[in-house]
């Protein structure tokens, strides 16, 4: 009962995290591209990640927590392998979601807020790339996750 609720959280956090990352960067880039003009599309994008990165902040520690109490149940030696590869992929995309988070988005957002565009294109660029690198991640770590069983 308590080995359910903790994967209940545990995949409620990744669904949350992983598909937040995935429409945005599959649906809402390519329609704000498509539709507005710079000085619309990055505050767009700075109001986006103002709302989203706190709500991936909670799924990512909800994650973790409940990730290392069910692993630390079993222990670490007895853990199947993909276990560990979950575990290794998931402080992986941690440390790059805390790149976005506490480092590349607090430039966009000064960025946009001076209205220097290029500079907040740039920021955004990068910002995009560590996203799809996520992404990636993402994946191999539910590959990882269902391979255990
Ligand atoms: C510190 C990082 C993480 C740790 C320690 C961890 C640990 C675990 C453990 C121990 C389970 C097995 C629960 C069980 O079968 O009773 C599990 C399940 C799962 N985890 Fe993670 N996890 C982590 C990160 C992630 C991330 C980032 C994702 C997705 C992006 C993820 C996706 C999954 C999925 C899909 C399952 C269900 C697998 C299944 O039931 O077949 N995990 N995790």
């Amino acid at each position: 009962m308590l080995r359910q609720g903790l994967l209940l959280l545990h995949l409620l956090g990744a669904f949350a995290w992983v598909g937040g990352m995935f429409f945005a960067y599959f649906c809402l880039r390519p329609a704000a591209a498509e539709v507005l003009d710079p000085p619309k599309r990055l505050p767009l994008w700075a109001a986006t990640f103002a709302r989203f990165l706190p709500y991936a902040g909670i799924a990512v520690l909800l994650i973790l927590a409940t990730g290392l109490t069910m692993l630390a149940e079993v222990g670490l030696g007895q853990a199947p392998l993909g276990w560990h590869a979950m575990l290794a992929l998931g402080l992986l995309m941690a440390t790059v979601f805390a790149q976005v988070y506490l480092v590349r988005f607090p430039k966009f957002r000064a960025s946009c807020a001076a209205s220097d565009w290029p500079a907040a294109a740039r920021a955004l660029d990068g910002i995009r790339s560590l996203v799809a690198l996520n992404l990636i991640l993402g994946v191999c770590t539910v590959l990882a996750a269902v391979s255990a069983r």
